[in-house]
């Protein structure tokens, strides 16, 4: 039986990351091979994120490019899931092209509606083999968000949050680390409020607590974090866990109140404050990660420049910026975009250099010093891992170091990464 090829193409977040790898598994396991060449591919998937318009853009580009293999080839099938999946019958007539369109993070509906498929054409390998994990690998702990902020279609799109059972996770995470994964990012768009919506309401904490204990697993990271969610208990717990890394992605969005407000984003400025003042009371090695939109309808210079001082403030190890983008449906959508193109890019390389010298100037900080790297691959002939605080590390070295620890002491700093060379092996002693 000629090899049958598929080629996946994903944007967008973790979760999007996550559910990519889960459809490459389940491929791989009904004997389908991988394939960068989408003329190449009998079945074509693409995971689409629409969160602002220029992702929205690439989708619809990325449509258009495979329409002409569609028409070449009617056999061939070409499935679209993710956020772009909003009114699936609208599609259909807009894209009439594509055979079948699925809900974001719906991995089952598309393996079951290309099962289906194949017993029509050509019966899929049925051979199943054990593949293995990445050595940080993702796993959801929730779908969908009840926040609604205002300039978010994620919401929208993904539905309210539906949290995955304490005793499901704990089975996956095991799975995970027996096919080789060592480190989990637990996600979910909110994880602080996770398990509101199940029977006992654990929460975080007791999805930290529950997988601590499986042997082999070395490192624990979770994200998204959420500023009116996160709880003091959550702090603690993480704070006292070994295998939990000191570090959070806590989106900030905005340093002034008034904006906030109009993002609906539940929390003020100096609650914000405080609750970094907690994570670093907690455990002062923490990293903190934010992001930040620039331009929000009627946000003004002085507004701005609140941002900018928090920014200074907070010293964040890393800080995603992106530029409003109107997203049709929401509630902000319906306020002018006043904040002209220029202006909002001027704010974004505000905040960018600022965020540069601080980022410089931390990792300046760990030159001399040895870190602790789980190597999770190679890049241009070197090994290539993370630090218990998610800071990219590059070493050179002639042993085999793939998942393994390494005991790096780093001798150039930049502000995105870190080089080192390796002093001895870590060993994950809990
Ligand atoms: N709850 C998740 C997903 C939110 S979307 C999380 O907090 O990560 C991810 C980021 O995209 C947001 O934090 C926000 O900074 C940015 N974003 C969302 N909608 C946007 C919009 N309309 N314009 C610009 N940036 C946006
Ligand atoms: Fe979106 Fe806000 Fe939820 S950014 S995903 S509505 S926390």
């Amino acid at each position: 039986m000629a090899e049958r090829r598929y080629y996946l193409w994903n944007i967008g977040c973790q979760m999007n990351r996550a559910d990519a790898q889960r459809l490459e598994e389940e491929l791989a396991r009904r004997g389908l091979v991988s394939t960068r060449q989408p003329e190449r591919a009998d079945v074509l998937v693409l995971n689409t994120c629409v969160v602002r318009q220029s992702a929205e853009d690439k989708v619809v580009g990325r449509l258009a490019s495979l329409s002409a293999i569609k028409r070449r080839h009617p056999e061939r099938v070409l499935v679209v899931m993710g956020c772009f999946v909003a009114d699936p019958a609208a599609l259909a007539t807009r894209f009439p092209y594509v055979d079948a369109f699925f809900r974001p993070s719906d991995v089952a509906g598309v393996m079951a509606y290309l099962d289906e498929r194949a017993e029509r054409d050509a019966p899929m390998d049925p051979c199943a083999p054990v593949l293995p994990a990445p050595v940080s690998d993702l796993v959801p702990i929730s779908y969908g968000c009840n926040h609604h902020c205002t300039y978010c279609i994620v919401t929208i799109r993904r539905g309210p949050e539906i949290s995955r059972p304490l005793d499901e996770i704990v089975a996956d995470v095991t799975d995970r680390v027996a096919r080789g994964a060592r480190e989990v990012t637990l996600l979910g768009q909110n994880v602080d409020s996770y398990g509101r919506d199940l029977p006992g309401h654990p929460d975080l904490a007791d999805v930290l607590q529950a997988i601590h204990g499986i042997e082999d697993l070395w490192r624990i990271r979770f994200l998204t974090s959420h500023p009116q969610d996160m709880t003091q208990r959550i702090i603690d717990v993480a704070a006292a866990l070994p295998k939990v890394c000191p570090s959070w992605e806590l989106p900030v969005q905005s340093g002034n109140d008034a904006v906030l407000r109009r993002m609906a984003r539940g929390y003020t400025a100096d609650h914000f404050r405080d609750l970094v003042a907690r994570i670093r009371a907690a455990d002062a090695a923490s990293a903190i990660n934010t992001d930040i939109i620039v331009g929000f309808p009627g946000e003004t210079a002085d507004q701005f420049a609140d941002t900018l001082q928090l920014v200074e403030e907070m010293r964040f190890d890393v800080v995603h910026i992106a530029a409003y983008s109107v997203r049709p449906g929401t509630p902000a959508a319906n306020w002018p975009d006043d904040v002209p193109p220029e202006e909002k890019e001027r704010r974004r390389v505000a905040i960018e250099e600022l965020q540069t010298r601080i980022a410089g100037e931390i990792n300046a900080a760990a030159l001399g010093t040895t870190v602790e790297v789980l190597v999770d691959g190679r890049q241009r002939g070197r090994w290539r891992g993370r630090t218990r605080t998610n800071r990219l590390v590059f070493f050179a070295d002639v042993g085999a170091w793939m998942g393994r620890l390494a005991q790096v002491r780093i001798t150039w700093a930049g502000p995105w990464s870190l080089i080192g060379e390796v002093v001895g092996e870590g060993c994950p002693t809990f």
